[in-house]
């Protein structure tokens, strides 16, 4: 099986932007640990990050017939774009929402998701620690 991860706007920045927040670890690391966690599991991982929405959406509709979990942190995107709900909703592929921080913790703006109420579930806070606990769930997910 395959899973797809989904990064969105400036998660490229991760280990370098605002580390009190989002930890120290680089996207890259992250990305490296996961690949090894769902190859060990026989899973195919692959991940796209991207600034933009246009790019996230493209990536999402070529999922189609082929991706069958995702896992995506819509970073900003999450509390703005209608076009990645109706993506996910038009590919009906399930997915994790997930946020390195606690979103609810934070400024008012960051509590309103445009995904979470059609997500299979939510991770937020629990650091980057949160990207191998949705794969975990996404494996577990696929072997039933
Ligand atoms: C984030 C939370 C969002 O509010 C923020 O815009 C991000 C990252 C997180 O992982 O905690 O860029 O999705």
């Amino acid at each position: 099986s395959s899973v797809l991860l989904l990064n969105g706007p400036n998660l490229n920045l991760l280990g370098k932007r605002e580390p009190e927040i989002y930890g120290a670890q680089s996207l890259d690391q992250l990305v490296g640990e996961l690949k090894a966690q769902a190859s060990a599991e026989g899973v195919q991982l692959t991940h796209t990050q991207s600034n933009s929405e246009a790019e996230l959406i493209d990536v999402i509709h070529q999922a189609m017939g082929k991706i069958d979990f995702i896992i995506f942190n819509p970073a900003a995107f999450t509390h703005t774009s209608v076009a990645l709900r109706d993506a996910l909703l038009g590919v009906n592929i399930p997915f994790i929402e997930i946020h390195i921080s606690n979103v609810h913790a934070r400024e008012d703006f960051r509590h309103k998701s445009f995904l979470s109420d059609i997500a299979q579930g939510v991770i937020c806070g629990l650091g980057t620690d949160g990207y191998r606990y949705a794969l975990t769930h996404a494996i577990s997910h696929l072997s039933k």
